[in-house]
């Protein structure tokens, strides 16, 4: 039985719990978070997912287990792996470190955390549920022989959108690393890439050829929006954050140079039935469409018994609306891949191994985030095959994540 050890024990720790409840060969050992820690290990205990202890810190967690995950804020995720490092240099002993989207807020903190992890020599996990969602990985299965006789993907439209994050940390971009861009448009970049990766390739294997990219923020900075905001401790007229983002890059196959397309789009301005994933892939020939608002599941809550129904999440992660028609997805760690990516990095652990995804393919992707910011902020097309673009990168910090999104953001 591999230990499993969460730092953090917010919305996703709680995702990752249901997902372990399908895992084989794991328990989940310890928790350690200044909130909910004791909850998610009862939680955990109820669902015999082992003797699930909360510790005071980083340093007796990492002690009592062999998978150590960061699961907290993404502002904290250095301060955490400095004491994760710590333990390791005093002695410890782990069999790998998990951390979730995004691996950083910008190029430099990726680099920090990428190298800590291989000077440390512990395998690592990038987790990027999309990339394993069961739809898309067995749309991928299903075509491959099609996609051999005809040729990989041309064009990938991948989005993520809801009406806007659960924790006000999410929207303060100086905290965050941005708004929807840095929290969602890692996803669609990632899966996006990933659709147009030919089959049997490595997840990096495409060249980023040049980056494009448009941001707004088009609800959030209105009433009584910003007012909602506000009375949450976030003040959208002194540090906003776009709540609308569209990227688009291009990619070169090494071996081939033929050209392919991805276009990333998100916002928090979804005012539909809850959370949509939604990916769209076109091959020459052939086609592929996912989305997650579309289950063979439904509910139906009238006016007199939605009194009755406290919590809308039961039915669909961000749902927004308590009753008449609601759509019901009744596996949503499955349907969202976070089952899969453990049962992929579990069994690399085991051998010493790296996940599918590593630290080093988090860097990449917070690269490709980076671009994008720049690309709107410059309001030109961003050529990453320019060397000294790529150096400009390694030091950029968006001016959304400066805190002086003003500057930048059309609606403002
Ligand atoms: N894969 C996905 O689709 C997905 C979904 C949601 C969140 N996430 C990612 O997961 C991470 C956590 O998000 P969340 O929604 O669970 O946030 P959250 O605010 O709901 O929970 C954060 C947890 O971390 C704890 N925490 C805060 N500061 C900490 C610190 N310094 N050290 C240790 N723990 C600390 C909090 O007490 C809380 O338990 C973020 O990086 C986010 O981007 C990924």
């Amino acid at each position: 039985m591999l230990k499993i050890g969460m730092i953090g024990a917010g919305f996703v720790a709680g995702f990752h719990e249901r997902a372990l409840r399908s895992v084989r060969g794991v328990e989940l050992a310890g928790v350690c978070a200044p909130q909910g820690a004791e909850t998610l290990a009862e939680c955990a205990r109820e669902n015999g997912l082992g003797n699930t202890r909360v510790f005071e810190n980083t340093a007796a967690l990492c002690a009592a287990v062999d998978v150590v995950c960061i699961f907290a804020p993404n502002y904290a995720r250095l301060e955490i792996m400095r004491d994760i490092a710590k333990a390791v240099e005093g002695g410890v002993k782990i069999k790998g470190i998990i951390c979730e989207k995004p691996l950083a807020r910008n190029l430099q903190e990726a680099d920090i955390m990428a190298r800590m992890a291989k000077a440390l020599g512990v395998p690592t996990a990038y987790f990027e549920n999309q990339l394993h969602m069961p739809p898309v990985v067995e749309a991928r299965r299903q075509l491959a022989a099609v996609e051999q006789s005809m040729g990989s993907v041309h064009l990938a439209r991948s989005a993520e959108e809801h009406g806007g994050p659960h924790e006000p940390w999410f929207w303060d971009p100086t905290k965050q690393g941005g708004g929807v861009c840095c929290d969602m448009g890692c996803h669609s970049i990632a899966v996006g890439m990933y659709m147009l990766t030919p089959s049997g390739k490595p997840p990096n294997y495409l060249t980023p050829v040049s980056v494009t990219a448009n941001m707004a923020l088009l609800k959030w900075g209105k009433e009584p929006w910003i007012s909602q905001l506000k009375k949450r401790g976030v003040d959208y007229a002194v540090t906003p954050a776009e709540d609308y983002s569209n990227v688009i890059i291009e990619f070169k196959d090494p071996e081939t140079g033929i050209r392919s397309v991805a276009q990333a789009t998100n916002s928090w301005m979804y005012d539909a039935p809850g959370l949509r994933l939604f990916m769209e892939a076109f091959g020459p020939g052939y086609s592929y469409t996912v989305n997650s608002l579309e289950s063979p599941a439904g509910l139906f809550i009238s006016d007199a018994a939605a009194t009755a129904v406290a919590d809308s999440e039961l039915a669909l992660e961000k749902a927004q609306a308590t009753r008449g028609a609601l759509v019901l997805q009744h596996n949503e760690p499955d349907l969202y891949g976070y089952i899969a990516e453990w049962q992929d990095a579990i069994p690399a652990f085991e051998q010493g191994k790296n996940a599918l995804l590593d630290f080093e393919y988090g860097r990449l992707i917070t690269m490709l985030v980076m671009a994008g910011y720049m690309a709107h902020e410059q309001k030109k097309v961003i050529d990453l095959t320019d060397s000294a673009v790529l150096q400009a990168l390694e030091t950029y910090v968006p001016l959304v994540q400066q805190g002086k999104g003003a500057e930048v953001l059309p609606g403002v």
